[in-house]
């Protein structure tokens, strides 16, 4: 799919904007704060009804006005999408083809971008929730109805705790017997999740070690792990009553600790993601341009991954990615783009000269300033 056309009205500090775009690789070059990470805040919020960089939507008002809209036509499998979003105090209206979208999990399957953005390199070495929450999130426009499954596995695990805590405290009704109830259904939405984590997992890796290859030119392995001791850390297809069974069987296992502590030890909400660079891991031994490339692979696999699956690319987004790669990495970046020909990618930087520009002829260019963009 494709941004053919956006129209921005009092978007951080896009006041008025009008574009249409093409398909290939289109750079966006503006020096600092002029607006090249905003504009792609636009189309990611257009197409995900999510900003990467923040939560409290009316920062993305313009401060001197109360409302903003964005408008966008893009081009997919299914023909044209004119969705238009409304934003003010109250929250946001969306219509696709002037038909309301009322829950965001409506709007899931619409449309797809993949965006990166310099706070996603803190992925490999952040806590391992955070992982969790990047990963389940990835796998959302796969799997729509996933939401329900995290959402489903949240709530029972909370009140598992709750009982846990209270077993613990010793508080009045609360028996062990009441336990097995929630077993059986921690288990059975946890299962669900561990399955997709480690399918989605099997299916990205071959595409994270052939393109990591790629963009580091051959120089080191990088792969990719569904770290959990309820599933065998062996490749593969597992099966989902083998794993219910390991979970129930790990639950046992943990039950005296569990009452112990006061909360479940064990299940998806204590698994991790895990990057191997070379037989290590990646969090201790890679360096700050290692992880950049490892990042950028992901995202490019993630975008690879979504393609086999639903027959057409997703709009990939790359903010200022060009820093921190030296000169054979940054043009073994464009050279993958392009060797995968993803339809369309929206690219920033600081400077037109840091951009390798062999192999690019095609690509479009805009100049960002004070929240104008010109063709150039
Ligand atoms: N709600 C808003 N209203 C008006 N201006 C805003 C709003 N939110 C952010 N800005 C301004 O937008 C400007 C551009 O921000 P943006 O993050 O897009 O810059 P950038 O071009 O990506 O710069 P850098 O190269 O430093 O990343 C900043 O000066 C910021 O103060
Ligand atoms: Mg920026």
């Amino acid at each position: 799919m494709h941004l053919r056309e956006l129209r921005l009205r009092d978007f951080r500090n896009y006041t008025e904007l009008y574009l249409s775009f093409k398909r290939g690789i289109n750079i966006l070059i503006g020096e600092n704060a002029q607006g090249k990470t905003n504009l792609l805040e636009a189309i990611h919020f257009i197409n995900t009804l999510q900003s990467f960089r923040t939560q409290e939507e009316k920062n993305l008002i313009n401060t001197s006005a109360r409302e903003a809209v964005i408008s966008a036509a893009v081009e997919g499998g299914c023909g044209t999408k004119n969705i238009s979003l409304f934003l003010d105090d109250k929250g946001k209206r969306v219509k696709v083809n002037n038909r309301k979208i009322s829950r965001a999990s409506e709007f899931l399957s619409e449309t797809h971008v993949i965006t990166f953005s310099p706070d996603d390199l803190f992925l490999i070495k952040d806590q391992p929730s955070e992982r969790r929450r990047y990963f389940d999130r990835a796998i959302l426009p796969h799997t729509p109805s996933y939401l329900k499954t995290i959402n489903r596995y949240d709530k029972i695990l909370q009140q598992r705790n709750h009982l846990l805590r209270d077993i613990r405290d010793r508080k009045k009704g609360a028996e062990k017997g009441l336990l097995a109830a929630w077993d059986d259904q921690l288990i059975e939405e946890g299962a669900r999740v561990l399955l997709k984590r480690h399918n989605f997992v099997e299916e990205i890796r071959p595409f994270l070690e052939g393109i990591f290859k790629e963009l580091s030119r051959g120089q080191k392995r990088l792969s990719i792990f569904y770290n959990s001791p309820i599933i065998p850390a062996a490749e593969g297809a597992v099966d989902a009553d083998a794993v219910k069974k390991r979970f129930q069987d790990a639950l046992q296992g943990a039950s005296e600790e569990e009452l112990r502590y006061g909360h479940t030890l064990i299940g998806p909400h204590r698994d991790d993601f895990q990057f191997i660079l070379d037989d290590y891991d990646a969090k201790a031994t890679f360096s700050q341009g290692q992880h950049r490339l490892a990042i950028l692979a992901l995202k490019l696999s993630e975008t690879a991954l979504y393609k086999q699956i639903s027959g057409e690319y997703p709009i990939l987004l790359l903010d200022d990615v060009f820093s921190e790669l030296d000169e054979m990495r940054g043009e073994a970046l464009i050279e993958q783009i392009i060797n995968m020909d993803i339809e369309q990618v929206f690219i920033t930087a600081a400077k037109k000269e840091g951009i390798p520009s062999e192999r690019m002829g095609c690509s479009s260019f805009y100049l960002i300033r004070e929240g104008t963009v010109s063709p150039i």
